[in-house]
């Protein structure tokens, strides 16, 4: 049984989702996810990210109803119907490591894809037309998708989660494995999905691919919630402005980091004391810095 939110305007709700493992029971269970609350409003494009293990898999998977929840409670959407299998049907799921039948042809894996969605030969043909070349994989459908290369998988199997026209697309890392170019192409195709009127969740490690199109960002450490919102505000709300003092002192040269408020007083106290100084820039912190806090 699936809940429905009773808000229009939500497509998929978490209520204070945790998730332990327990693979030894002499051991502490392990909590993969822990207490995660947030909404995804229809329409909308969210990028969700974090380190490795951080728990988005576990998340997605959850939302996807493949692994249930120790506690709490995932909402979908109303216009996603109101009964488990209609909902399904109107959702599209990327896999972090999908399966292939590899003696398949692209073409064909896409006509399988389709058949399990109950869509009509005439209709995944239709998908596969517009697709396909947006996905720039049209060139490789009549092959097997054994002699597919890493990125053309990834393309191949973004493209499958379309056929079926679904309204709610979670895709786990769509752009891993893809080169720069592909990259682009594929953050191309989520924003037209967007002007469809789709709602994208996809998970990433790389901030500054969410930043580019997403409406907003879920930042998870350690199955928490850290960030939720624009990434504008993250970076504002949480920006240090951090000054690097470069100067000359005893023929050596040397540099200092000070906080914008100590700024003129450090200054003053290196002349002082006989340095020569060279120069005070800003120091602006890289998205990641922020976000995974590395220094
Ligand atoms: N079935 C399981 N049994 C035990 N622990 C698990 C299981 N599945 C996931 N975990 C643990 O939960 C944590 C979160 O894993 P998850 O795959 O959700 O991370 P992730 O954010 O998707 O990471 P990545 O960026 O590497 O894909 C990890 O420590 C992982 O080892
Ligand atoms: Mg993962």
């Amino acid at each position: 049984m699936l809940s429905f939110s009773t808000h229009n305007i939500i497509m998929l709700e978490f209520v204070n989702i945790t998730k332990t493992f327990s693979s030894d029971i002499l051991k502490k269970p392990f909590t993969a996810v822990d207490g995660l609350s947030f909404t995804i409003d229809a329409g909308k494009t969210i990028g969700f990210l974090g380190a490795n293990g951080a728990g988005k898999t576990t998340s997605i998977k959850m939302a996807m109803d493949f692994i249930r929840p120790t506690s709490g409670e995932i909402l979908y959407g109303k216009e996603l119907g109101n009964k488990k299998i209609e909902a399904f049907s109107k959702m599209g799921y990327l896999p972090e490591r999908p399966f292939f039948y590899p003696h398949l042809t692209g073409f064909e894996f896409c006509q399988y894809m389709g058949a399990l969605s109950d869509i009509s030969a005439k209709e995944v043909k239709k998908q596969i037309k517009k697709w396909a070349p947006e996905f720039k994989i049209d060139f490789a459908l009549d092959r097997q998708i054994k002699t597919y290369s890493k990125g053309m998988l990834q393309r191949v199997g973004f493209l499958a989660t379309l056929i079926h026209d679904p309204k709610l697309i979670i895709l786990d890392e769509p752009l891993a494995g893809v080169d720069p170019v592909g990259r682009k192409e594929l953050k191309d195709i989520i924003e037209e999905l967007k002007l469809l009127g789709k709602t994208v969740f996809f998970s990433s490690h790389i901030v500054s691919d969410v930043e580019e199109i997403c409406d907003n960002v879920l930042f998870i450490k350690n199955g928490k919630l850290l960030f939720d919102g624009s990434v504008d505000k993250i970076i504002n709300e949480n920006i240090k402005s951090e000054y690097r003092v470069r100067y000359y002192k005893d023929n050596e040269l040397c540099k200092i980091l000070v906080e914008d408020k100590e700024k003129n007083k450090s200054i003053e106290s290196l002349i002082k004391d006989g340095a020569d100084i060279i120069s005070v820039e800003q120091e602006r912190m890289s998205l990641e810095q922020i976000f995974y806090n590395v220094k």
